[in-house]
């Protein structure tokens, strides 16, 4: 299965940090943003990746990432959205990368804890239709939220201001190749973008939409707030994994 970072976008809600750089760019501690969107489709077994990027910068990303020999690929593939005419719109640009094969798209500025690689293996599983990860979060109103009847996700709404569930849908996104004609269907927002919740609100319509619950912490990072937030989540990940591998020499006895 192929991969798709999207990391393209203005990051308005970001400015003026994104005023002279590109969003995926600044760091989450000790990396920069597009690093963890990348490495967690590495982890989940996937080695062909295009990164679809926009703006003034597009050209940082290839200095920055290379061939991908950081994550241990062999080669990286790049994209450029013209303009930001949403998530949907820059996924539109995979089409021919994807060539009628089955891929897993990352929000670039979507920032998880653990392996997603249960669920792709899942979505290897799965012959056909679309499959999402949720999670449940305290601040719903925020995200694409699904709303659930049993085991099946009965539809999404996106940033609802009265949220039907706490299941946020996290920018980690399974599809066919159907995708692209479901985009091509699609007509501009309230805020003038394709949306992804239209996307998959078509799968779900057509009865293909499964779902995954993610484990471990995840957080987007496209505000102060939860840019803040996710390089916290980083450090002490990373204090506490570090703790686990050198534990402290035991005190010695009396
Ligand atoms: O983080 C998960 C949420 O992401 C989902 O719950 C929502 O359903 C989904 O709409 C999205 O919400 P946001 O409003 O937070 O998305 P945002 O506009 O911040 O874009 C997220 C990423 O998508 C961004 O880091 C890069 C990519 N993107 C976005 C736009 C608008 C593009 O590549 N091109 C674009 O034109």
């Amino acid at each position: 299965m192929k991969g798709v970072v999207l990391a393209g976008g203005s990051g308005s809600r970001l400015y003026p940090l994104t005023k002279i750089t590109n969003k995926h760019l600044l760091p989450i501690y000790d990396k920069p943003m597009i690093y963890y969107p990348i490495q967690t489709l590495v982890d989940a077994g996937i080695d062909d990746i295009l990164i679809v990027t926009g703006g003034k910068n597009a050209g940082d990303f290839l200095r920055l990432l290379a061939n991908g020999k950081e994550f241990g690929l062999s080669h990286l593939n790049f994209t450029y959205q013209e303009g930001e005419g949403g998530i949907a719109d820059a996924l539109a640009l995979a089409e021919h990368f994807a060539d009628g094969g089955k891929f897993c798209v990352i929000l670039g500025d979507n920032i998880v804890e653990r392996n997603i690689r249960g669920a792709a293996d899942e979505f290897r599983a799965q012959d056909r239709g679309a499959r999402i990860l949720l999670k449940q979060v305290p601040d719903a109103e925020r995200f694409g939220v699904a709303e659930i009847r049993g085991d099946r996700i009965i539809g999404i709404e996106e940033k609802p201001a009265r949220p039907k569930s706490n299941y946020a849908v996290t920018g980690i996104y399974m599809y066919d190749a159907t995708v692209f004609e479901k985009i091509r269907t699609l007509v501009p927002s309230a805020r003038n973008e394709l949306e992804i919740t239209d996307v998959n609100n078509a799968y779900i319509r057509e009865g293909s939409m499964t779902f995954s619950n993610l484990e471990g912490w995840w957080t987007d990072a496209g505000t102060f707030d939860s840019l803040l937030r996710a390089t916290n989540l980083v450090a002490k990940t990373r204090h506490s994994d570090a703790a686990m591998e050198f534990p402290e020499a035991p005190a010695p006895a009396r």
